[in-house]
């Protein structure tokens, strides 16, 4: 089949964000201005550059993760360990701006080291960051899409040392979470390796 976007699938349910899938959720912790706490998960999010370490979420609306890193200029990535995507997802609850999505979904805020919003204490890994730029993008229309993007500087990593086996991170000990489309999800329980060619070999 091939379908338009614009003009409609035709399918039970829209197949886009089963195709670009997987992808890693980043589990947003914020506090707005007046030192209110938040927590959300968004799984338009992902690493970009490595030097130095940025990362993106983008919120689909002037959600409060956004308008609190607008405010503050910084966030929490968490990231999300297969024991914890049950809790993920309580915090995906549109609870009202100023009650913290930590209380309700059984997690402990955990202080960070170089911003000011806490971190999920029982998160595997967080990137703490500093907002470097937030931008509204369009769409082929010309017209602003209503969503927010917002990209930050890792400026600290926090690892669980549970997880770090002879030196190196243990995705499957964490078993990353990562969403797909419709109502699923995928963990990380198998990785396989290979070495990148080089022209002279
Ligand atoms: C796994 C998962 C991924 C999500 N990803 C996004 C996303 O990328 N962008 C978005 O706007 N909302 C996303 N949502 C919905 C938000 O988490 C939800 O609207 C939440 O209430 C927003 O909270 P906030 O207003 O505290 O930021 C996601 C929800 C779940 C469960």
């Amino acid at each position: 089949m091939f379908y338009e976007p614009s003009k409609g699938h035709g399918l039970p349910h829209d197949p886009f964000k089963a195709i670009v899938s997987p992808r890693p959720i980043g589990w947003i912790s914020t506090l707005s201005k007046e030192g209110a706490l938040n927590l959300a998960p968004y799984s338009f999010f992902n690493a970009f550059s490595s030097n130095p370490h940025l990362v993106w979420f983008s919120s689909e609306g002037p959600k409060d993760s956004a308008t609190f890193a607008a405010e503050t200029n910084e966030f929490v990535a968490n990231l999300v360990g297969r024991d914890l995507a049950e809790r993920m997802n309580r915090s995906a609850v549109n609870a009202p701006r100023g009650v913290s999505e930590f209380g309700y979904a059984g997690l402990t805020p955990a202080p960070s080291r170089l911003v000011a919003p806490p971190r999920v204490a029982e998160a595997p890994a967080a990137l703490e960051c500093k907002v470097t730029e937030i931008f509204r993008p369009k769409g082929l229309d010309g017209n602003d899409a209503g969503v927010f993007v917002v990209i930050g500087e890792v400026v600290g990593v926090h690892i669980d040392e549970a997880f770090l086996a002879q030196g190196l991170f243990d995705t499957v000990k964490a078993g990353n979470v990562a969403r797909l489309g419709y109502m699923d999800y995928s963990t990380v329980d198998a990785v396989f390796s290979m070495r990148r060619p080089r022209w002279k070999d």
